[in-house]
């Protein structure tokens, strides 16, 4: 069973309430009727609810029984919009601001699942990753406890003999590009939650990547590693986490079997943690064009679950996405 097979298995036993704040854009009306017929949850979409009709229409998509919200005209614009005020007054949001935000179907989106009236969100097709995430950071927040809102990318290889039968974690791809040595801590115990939570994965082993071997190397850009490699075995005592690490240390057994002798990680990593966006995006390319993965990316850290999608991305793309969204708001 792939990945994504599991994903909607999972999904489907527990399904979950997902706002989709571009409720009129062609993708996401179809990608809604599809996960509805599926049953892999129960989205609702914002905007004007003659056109998402209309589009529908066009598209040959069923949207019978799907919630249709106008933030524009919605009663509980006035709820919400007094929510924001409380949350960013001191951040010197004025009470104009708040009410003119949330009637934005971003903003409206994000209060929903702040206020628990949706468990989870999924956007951008349209809107681009910072137009969602500053947004989700300022209201949604991080969980408690994790210091950071980071991403994660599951890689589906086609080589099973790496990682766990194929499947990587990549952190972190999207959000920070320059992460301290603690922020870098928090992405790798992030990831492995997600590698737990998310894919199943009993064991993360993860790797934390530089182009240093356990001291084969001496730069700050190293150093930066190694601190985050210490601050992440405080944070997490339990997990097998080790480094810095090479790619090859980390994946290949015979190689981490002479580069970094003893190690729990070398040459059996199934989470890569990267030294910074730079790496990780390029990284999560590199894999996807060249090596042949399936690519899926969440976010993690958040208080409660939403998730950005590629303006190209393509309507099974964002079931996708949603079937993640649920799964992640389970646990
Ligand atoms: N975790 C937790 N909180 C954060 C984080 C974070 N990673 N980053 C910012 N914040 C908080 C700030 O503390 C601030 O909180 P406050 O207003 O309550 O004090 C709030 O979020 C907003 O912070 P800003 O500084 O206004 O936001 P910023 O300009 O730093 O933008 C963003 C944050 C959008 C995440 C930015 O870092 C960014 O654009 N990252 C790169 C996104 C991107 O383009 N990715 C690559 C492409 S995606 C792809 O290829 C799949």
């Amino acid at each position: 069973m792939s990945l994504m097979e599991r994903m909607r298995e999972k999904a489907r036993n527990n399904k979950k309430i997902i706002v989709l704040p571009e409720g009129e854009e062609l993708r996401t009306v179809r990608a809604a009727a599809l996960v509805a017929a599926e049953g892999l949850a129960d989205p609702v979409l914002l905007g004007d609810p003659e056109t998402i009709r209309r589009v529908a229409e066009e598209q040959g998509a069923d949207i019978d029984g799907i919630p249709l919200v106008d933030p524009a005209s919605s009663p509980k614009g006035e709820v919400y919009a007094e929510t924001l005020y409380e949350l960013r007054r001191q951040k010197g949001l004025s009470r104009e601001e708040a009410g003119k935000l949330a009637r934005d179907p971003m903003y409206y989106g994000i209060l929903m699942v702040k206020l628990g009236e949706a468990d989870g969100l999924v956007s951008g097709a349209v809107h681009t990753t910072g137009d969602m995430l500053r947004p989700a950071l300022q209201i949604i927040k991080t969980r408690p406890g994790m210091k950071v809102v980071s991403s994660s990318f599951l890689m589906e290889c086609p080589n099973k003999e790496l990682g766990e039968d194929g499947l990587l974690v990549y952190a972190d791809c999207v959000v920070m590009p320059c992460p301290t040595a603690e922020e870098l801590a928090h992405i790798a115990v992030s990831a492995a939650d997600t590698a737990r939570n998310l894919c199943g994965i009993q064991e993360p082993r993860v790797a934390m990547l530089s182009f240093s071997t356990k001291g084969s190397a001496k730069h700050e850009l190293v150093s930066k590693v190694q601190e985050a490699t210490a601050i992440a075995h405080a944070l997490a005592p339990d997990l097998l986490l080790d480094g810095e690490l090479q790619l090859d240390a980390a994946l290949v057994p015979e190689v981490g079997a002479s580069k970094a002798k003893g190690s729990p990680v070398a040459g059996r990593a199934n989470v890569l943690v990267f030294p910074d966006l730079q790496a990780g995006n390029i990284g999560y390319k590199l894999t996807q064009r060249i090596g042949g993965a399936n690519a899926f990316a969440v976010l993690q850290g958040l208080a409660r679950p939403c998730n950005d999608l590629s303006r190209g991305c393509s309507v099974e793309d964002i079931v996708n996405t949603i079937t993640m969204t649920v799964v992640q708001a389970q646990s």
